[in-house]
């Protein structure tokens, strides 16, 4: 058992991942968790969970919990208990809708006023999910220029396009809040 090991780690971190309604929470998290997808949509009501376990390296074992909260705008009053103790989120937009990307910064106020790490209440790590980009994103005008600009703007750590459909960069972009959150650690 590695557990018994010195030197062995195991960490557990509660991610939050939020956005407009329809964006891609619940099948970016079916894909990375158990790497199905289903053009079936079933609306997420409250919040649903999963977790991930991820060998970070021979030493580290990182267990995410996710929490795949409801988009829909009826249980935005909840978040509040919800976010409790998370230490990092994906915040996710549609790139063939323009009104979720405009959402993405109502959802980063509302993380940063409700949730918070250290005893220097710092916000946490949120990773930005320009996601269905297998569509084409001829309805989304932002370059990678752009994005990054944003992303420094609005104090999130990066951004990443990903598909849950066609399987790109979800495992990418975990990787690379987890790497913040263990820094912070
Ligand atoms: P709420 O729970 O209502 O907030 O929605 P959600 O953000 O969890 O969205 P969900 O994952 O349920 O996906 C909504 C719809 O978009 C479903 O029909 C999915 O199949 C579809 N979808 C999700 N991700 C992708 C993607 O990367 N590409 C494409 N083409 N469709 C996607
Ligand atoms: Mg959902």
């Amino acid at each position: 058992n590695p557990a018994d090991d010195e030197g062995y780690n195991e960490y557990l971190y509660k991610i939050l991942v939020v956005g407009d309604i329809g964006t891609g929470k619940t099948s970016i998290i079916k894909r990375f968790v158990h790497n199905i997808f289903s053009m079936h949509y079933k609306s997420t009501i409250g919040v649903d969970f999963a977790l991930k376990v991820i060998n970070w390296d021979p030493k580290t074992e990182v267990r995410l919990q996710l929490w795949d909260i409801a988009g829909q705008e009826r249980f935005g009053s909840m978040t509040r208990v919800y976010y409790k103790e998370a230490v990092g989120a994906m915040i996710t937009f549609d790139v063939t809708r323009m009104s979720t990307f405009e959402a993405v910064a109502k959802w980063k106020a509302d993380i940063d006023s409700k949730v918070t790490y250290g005893a220097d209440e710092k916000p946490i790590p949120v990773v930005l999910l320009a996601n269905k980009c297998d569509l084409g994103k001829d309805a989304f005008i932002k370059t990678a220029n752009d994005m990054d600009k944003y992303c420094k703007d609005n104090g999130f750590i990066g951004w990443f396009e990903t598909s849950a459909k066609e399987n790109m960069n979800i495992e990418k972009a975990a990787r690379f809040l987890v790497d913040h959150i263990l820094k912070n650690d």
